[in-house]
């Protein structure tokens, strides 16, 4: 997506993190940090139809309505989880938005991808209508959201002409907009796993899958469905092995898992890096919600991207 920006540097921070194409040349929206002094004289030039999303302080707030900036445009600060769905739905769909299959997966097991899908779908299901599917056969993650849904066996007895219609019976609501698909104690076959995204797609915005590892069938056909996947990575030596002989799919973000330093883009082959953090997964196994801290905050900025790669394609 195009912005111009008009503010400081944490402004062009957060939108380097959102990965926003920055120009003056034919935007789609500008951003405008109202707390930045020579930003309002500047906005008052851009042409009057062009979206707007601003920063302001509590007390430039009602500035910002009288310049006619939609309560839902207007951000409290600059951080990129924050500014990231508020940029996403300032844009109007060229087209009518499509659905998006996004597949998590990783070459060895225990790199975080189901504790990835619990914490992305409960933050992006704020925005978008979202349906996890478990093919892993776990269960795992339908514990992190709090529900039991139907065990794939289940689903294969509906046979192979499903619809969005008979999954609505199998699924389990565990937010509003948040519906989870796949229970244990089997993983589903591959046509029922095909099937099923397919299916799953009329049901929601989002379609997003706790993939089994890239080595797995299930994997391999789902991933010809998949419009992006992120694939976690994590940094020991087994693991490099693992991931330096599997097949990268096409379309994927490599997520480093568990990873030492600060969250965010660190490396040209990482596109976003996760940090280990005991405590904030400690408490949100306690309270079986969703990750904060340090933690929690990279989930958001990856929640952010992950709906503003859903808007822009
Ligand atoms: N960012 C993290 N910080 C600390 N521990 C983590 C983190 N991500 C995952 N873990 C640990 O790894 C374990 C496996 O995570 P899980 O999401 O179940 O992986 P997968 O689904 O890939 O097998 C979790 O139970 C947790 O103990
Ligand atoms: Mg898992």
């Amino acid at each position: 997506m195009r912005v111009i920006l008009l503010g400081g540097p944490e402004l062009a921070r957060a939108a380097l993190m959102l990965g926003l194409d920055v120009t003056a040349e034919h935007p789609d929206v500008a951003l405008i940090d109202l707390r930045d002094p020579t930003a309002l004289s500047v906005a008052a030039a851009l042409p009057p139809g062009l979206p707007r999303v601003v920063v302001a302080n509590p007390d430039q707030r009602a500035l910002a309505r009288a310049l006619a900036i939609p309560l839902d445009r207007i951000a409290a600060s600059c951080e990129p989880a924050v500014l990231g769905p508020l940029v996403a739905s300032a844009v109007p769909p060229a087209r009518p938005r499509a659905t998006r299959v996004v597949l998590v997966s990783s070459a060895r097991g225990g790199t975080g991808r189901t504790l990835l899908v619990a914490n992305l779908s409960r933050r992006i299901a704020a925005h978008r209508s979202t349906v996890v599917l478990d093919v892993t056969g776990t269960g795992g993650a339908a514990w992190w959201l709090g529900v039991t849904p139907r065990p794939w066996s289940d689903i294969e007895g509906l046979g192979l002409e499903l619809t969005a219609e008979h999954l609505a019976v199998v699924a389990e609501e565990a937010r509003p907009e948040l519906r989870v698909i796949g229970g244990a104690p089997h993983a589903p076959s591959v046509a029922a796993a095909l099937a099923t995204t397919r299916a799953a797609t009329g049901m929601a915005e989002l379609v997003l899958v706790d993939a089994p590892l890239l080595a797995d069938e299930r994997t391999r056909a789902l991933l010809e469905l998949a419009d992006r996947s992120l694939v976690l990575t994590y940094p020991d030596p087994a693991s490099r092995g693992a991931q330096d002989v599997a097949a990268m799919p096409a379309l994927a973000w490599r997520i480093a898992s568990q990873a030492p330093g600060s969250p965010g883009r660190s490396s040209p082959d990482v596109f976003f890096s996760l940090p280990r953090d005991e405590a904030a997964l400690a408490s949100a196994i306690a309270s079986r919600g969703i990750a904060r801290g340090r933690l929690g905050h990279a989930y958001d900025i990856l929640a952010a991207l992950v709906t503003e790669d859903m808007a822009s394609r």
